[in-house]
């Protein structure tokens, strides 16, 4: 048993009156196994030893019926009296090795962890799974000290996967406000690839309890949280990945640029509607950008419109230029309504590390939600690198030579996005003279734009609201749909700014959105070819810089 447990949908239950109300536990837990859960673990701090044991029997005689192991929280005694198949031990429980030598080589004993160190004790003392948490604050747990969301537990996989090969075998399970709405997009995060090794270590399972325990029909609730492991996130649902280069750079750029065309295609049939939260300040010109590419704009801010709208077929642009608490909480409502309908998401942390507040809120957005595209200059992108739970090796900043104002030079800079994209599994794109983005694997460099385009207010938000028409309308590869808006935008910037009657950047800006619309319509229609204009790089064996440190 010890060996072949299957940890996929791991219930812990909890009799507290909040949880399981006024149902009974044995009666609640056989649904559960009914639904499909794979393992159970009887929790319960606060009852008699007899209730305990005449409990845990009751229990055991039902996953016995499923085949299904049935585990006890800290209580060694409780499982030797029942005999049941192991133990779950928190940090101040009893002392794994002491738990094994009184249960045996043959009983599974779990232990708690929530840092690396406490992993690689209960590791070294013979546990066969970790319980890692928590990742969210739930009701039943507000111990702050203990809650290290995704980016923690990410880590202490890491550290899993590349300790020894006898780490490696360790299994584990998350724990802490699993749900049905957030189980895959957990499931998605946690897997955590790098470039060189794009199938990590990850979790064997969720370990779920109100969401079971406290639902009006424990049965159907593990059915459904069963079938949503069982299926990628809506987010993933249409993409067409895994994607590889093809072999010759000559031969990526051309195919990269036929699919760009029908990108641009794409958004001019399909007019997907872009969703922006916003202030007044850019609105007006934004709207005029996603009109001239072919997209619908909508301004909406009201956080609670957006479960509506995200089943449009649109794509969500969250701007942080100006974050209030209120503000956040909107955001929140939409992205979490986008993420369950799959639709698109652009995230402009602007100005992310300029102070505390935007810092948090970074970290707190990229920790509870899933972007389908980040886009951000420089300092933001590296902000972006930290919320994600990496540490910068500064030390290695190295001034740019392609850029006056880089702070770290093209191969860096590279290196830096096609590793956030590769963990974050999403697409990342940092703004510069050059360009750079990537999905993970491939990576791209592109100089197309003009100078106008840092002079004017909002070019860096119109960019997002053009690539979320692009990802809209594109869902099958956000790389190459991103790759196209931008060469979209900037190629109209090219032309706008050597039109005679622009003079500067005043004159720049009607002349540019007059150019976005023909830029597309051409395109489309076959009038003008891209191929000439567009400087887009494949960036290939990108150089492990050593700047991004993980534990
Ligand atoms: C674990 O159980 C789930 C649900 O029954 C099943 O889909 C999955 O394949 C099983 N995993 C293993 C490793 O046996
Ligand atoms: C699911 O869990 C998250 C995080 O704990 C919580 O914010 C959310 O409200 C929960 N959703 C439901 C439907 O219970
Ligand atoms: C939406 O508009 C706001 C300004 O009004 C701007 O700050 C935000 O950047 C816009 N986002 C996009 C992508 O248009």
């Amino acid at each position: 048993m010890r060996h072949q447990v299957n940890y996929s949908l791991y219930l812990v239950t909890d009799s507290t009156e909040a949880i399981l109300g006024s149902r009974d536990l044995v009666e609640v837990v056989e649904q559960a196994l009914l639904g499909g859960v794979t393992i159970v673990q009887y929790r319960d701090k606060t009852s008699d030893t007899g209730i305990l044991i005449s409990t845990a029997k009751k229990l055991h005689e039902k996953c016995k019926q499923h085949n299904i192991p049935l585990l006890i929280n800290d209580r060694v005694d409780v499982a030797l009296a029942v005999g049941c198949e192991g133990v779950h031990l928190g940090q101040d429980d009893m002392d794994i090795s002491e738990a094994r030598r009184i249960l045996g080589e043959d009983k599974i004993i779990g232990a708690t962890v929530s840092s690396i160190e406490e992993a690689r004790i209960a590791v070294e003392r013979g546990a066969d799974y970790l319980g890692i948490g928590t990742l969210y604050a739930t009701n039943t747990k507000k111990n702050t000290k203990d809650i290290i969301g995704v980016n923690g537990i990410r880590k202490i996989l890491r550290f899993l996967d590349t300790k020894d090969a006898a780490t490696k075998e360790v299994k584990s399970v998350c724990i802490g406000g699993v749900n049905a709405s957030n189980l895959q997009r957990i499931i998605h995060q946690l897997s955590a690839p790098t470039p060189n090794n794009l199938n990590p270590k990850t979790i064997d399972g969720v370990a779920i309890v109100s969401a079971i325990i406290g639902a009006s029909n424990p049965k159907e609730a593990s059915e459904h949280l069963s079938h949503l492991l069982a299926t990628p996130p809506p987010f993933k649902a249409s993409s067409s990945e895994p994607h590889f280069w093809l072999e010759k750079d000559d031969d990526e750029i051309s195919h990269l640029l036929s699919e760009a065309i029908k990108a641009t295609k794409a958004v001019r049939e399909k007019s997907p509607l872009s969703h922006n939260m916003t202030n007044l300040v850019v609105q007006n010109f934004a709207a005029n950008v996603a009109l001239s590419i072919g997209a619908s704009p909508i301004m909406a801010n009201y956080g609670d419109e957006a479960s509506d709208l995200s089943k449009l077929g649109g794509a969500l642009v969250v701007n942080m230029g100006t974050v209030t608490p209120e503000g956040l909480e909107n955001y929140k409502k939409a992205i979490a309504a986008y993420n369950a309908a799959g639709g698109p998401i652009v995230l402009d942390p602007v100005g992310a590390g300029a102070t505390s507040v935007r810092r948090n809120a970074l970290a707190t957005l990229m920790s509870t939600s899933y972007f389908d595209l980040i886009k951000g200059n420089e300092r933001e992108i590296m902000q972006v690198a930290r919320a994600s739970g990496f540490t910068l090796d500064d030390s290695s900043q190295q001034r740019g030579v392609d850029s006056g104002s880089a702070l770290f030079a093209l191969p860096q800079r590279a290196y830096i996005v096609q590793r956030i994209a590769a963990r974050e599994r999403n697409v990342v794109l940092m703004t510069g003279a050059t360009d750079i983005i990537s999905d993970g694997t491939r990576t791209y460099s592109i100089s197309n734009g003009h100078a106008y385009l840092g002079m004017i207010t909002g070019s860096g938000c119109t960019l997002g609201t053009t690539l979320s028409a692009y990802l809209a309308a594109n869902p099958q590869d956000k790389l190459y749909a991103a790759v196209a808006g931008i060469l979209h935008y900037e190629l109209a910037a090219e032309v706008a700014a050597g039109r005679e009657d622009v003079k500067g950047p005043g004159t720049f800006v009607p002349a540019f959105i007059d150019e976005l619309y023909h830029c597309s319509k051409d395109v489309v229609e076959g009038k003008l070819d891209w191929r000439g204009a567009a400087k887009v790089n494949c960036i290939k064996d990108v150089p492990d810089a050593g700047l991004l440190k993980e534990l």
